[in-house]
């Protein structure tokens, strides 16, 4: 601490400057790595509120029926709870016999509906992923990950809405799915549940879902990608111009310093050296920074004055001497 306080005030000042520049500029960064953090998750949220409204969009046509093509065998009609034969058209009076290859519906309900969209979203480039899942989950695919399960130990606990984490380089959401009593009909008793969904998820997993409480959660992926150089390369004209101002405040600080506290300091010094080397009554030529300086509140004007008058009262004290 004492070489740093033996250092010139220039020195001083820079060295402080630069401190602070340095703590600014992580200060920057992590104030923008936060900033990113919150936008992705306000990404996350969109794509939640995405999945939610396709799904009450299947919801309302009590899932969506796919109807297949028997005359292309690369048709998929993929997973499905109930199948309906279709009947071919009948004509007035005409012979109401099912046609022998007719088309057939399949049912998808509305969790089947999402989970596609979801197996669709997870092979397409896309950023953001997604999944549907559940503690009591019916498909062995949906089954809740580490973040998941803690997500919904969170949610259930303290009753919120909505849980998020980074992880693994990843920006992890949660969203709540409470159970109401639609959900019932298929995710309460195995033995309440339509065949179809029976058949394919013989229970006990996936069941015993109570009205109002946590049903699963829609859980969102996005990668974070943030770095020192990404974050710079985000910076746009108006940043420049603020770093820009800002380095200029700094200049106009350090010229200041240099101007009025440097520089007149090191006029008094020479002043002071000067009368202390002189001969004694030799003149020696004074500072004078201001008109009326004795009156200024300015510290190195008061300073400068002060010599001034040691130098005269030493002066002073030295032709009284020399009288007698
Ligand atoms: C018509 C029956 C049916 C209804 C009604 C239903 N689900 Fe499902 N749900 C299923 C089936 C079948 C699956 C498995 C889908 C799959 O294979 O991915 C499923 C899957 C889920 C999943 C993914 C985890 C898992 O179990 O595989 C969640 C979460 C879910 N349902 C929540 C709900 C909620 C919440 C409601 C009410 C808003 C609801 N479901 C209503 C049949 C239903």
């Amino acid at each position: 601490m004492n070489s740093f306080k033996k250092l010139p005030l220039s020195y001083q000042f820079t060295l402080l400057l630069l401190a602070l520049a340095v703590i600014a500029a992580i200060g920057g960064y992590l104030i923008g790595a936060s900033v990113y953090v919150s936008e992705t998750r306000n990404q996350a949220r969109t794509v939640a509120d995405m999945v939610d409204n396709f799904g009450q969009w299947a919801t309302r046509y009590r899932g969506v029926w796919v109807k297949d093509d028997p005359r292309d065998p690369k048709f998929d009609v993929g997973s499905f709870l109930e199948r309906e034969v279709a009947t071919a058209p009948v004509a007035l009076g005409g012979d109401s016999t099912t046609a022998p290859n007719a088309a057939a519906f399949h049912r998808k309900n509305p969790a089947l509906v999402q989970r596609e969209l979801s197996d669709i979203t997870m092979a397409s480039p896309a950023k953001a992923k997604f999944r549907m899942t559940s503690d009591h989950f019916m498909n062995p695919n949906n089954a809740p990950s580490e973040f998941d399960k803690v997500a919904m130990r969170v949610i259930r606990d303290a009753g919120v809405t909505e849980y998020s984490e980074v992880r693994g380089g990843q920006l992890l959401y949660a969203r709540r799915l409470i159970a109401d009593k639609g959900c019932l009909k298929c995710h309460g008793a195995p033995a309440a549940a339509p065949a179809a969904v029976t058949a394919l998820y013989p229970g006990p997993q996936g069941y015993g879902y109570e009205e109002g409480k946590l049903a699963g959660v829609i859980s969102v992926a996005i990668p974070l990608e943030f770095s020192v150089l990404g974050f710079i390369q985000r910076f746009d004209g108006q940043v420049w111009a603020a770093l820009a101002a800002m380095g200029l405040g700094v200049i106009g600080l350090l010229v200041f310093i240099h101007q009025q506290v440097i520089v007149p300091v090191r006029r008094v010094r020479a002043f002071a050296l000067a009368a202390s080397n002189s001969e004694p009554g030799a003149k020696v030529e004074k500072v004078d920074f201001i008109e009326g300086e004795h009156t200024s509140a300015n510290e190195i004007h008061e300073l400068n004055t002060a010599v001034k008058a040691m130098h005269m009262s030493i002066d002073y004290l030295y032709r009284k001497m020399m009288k007698r």
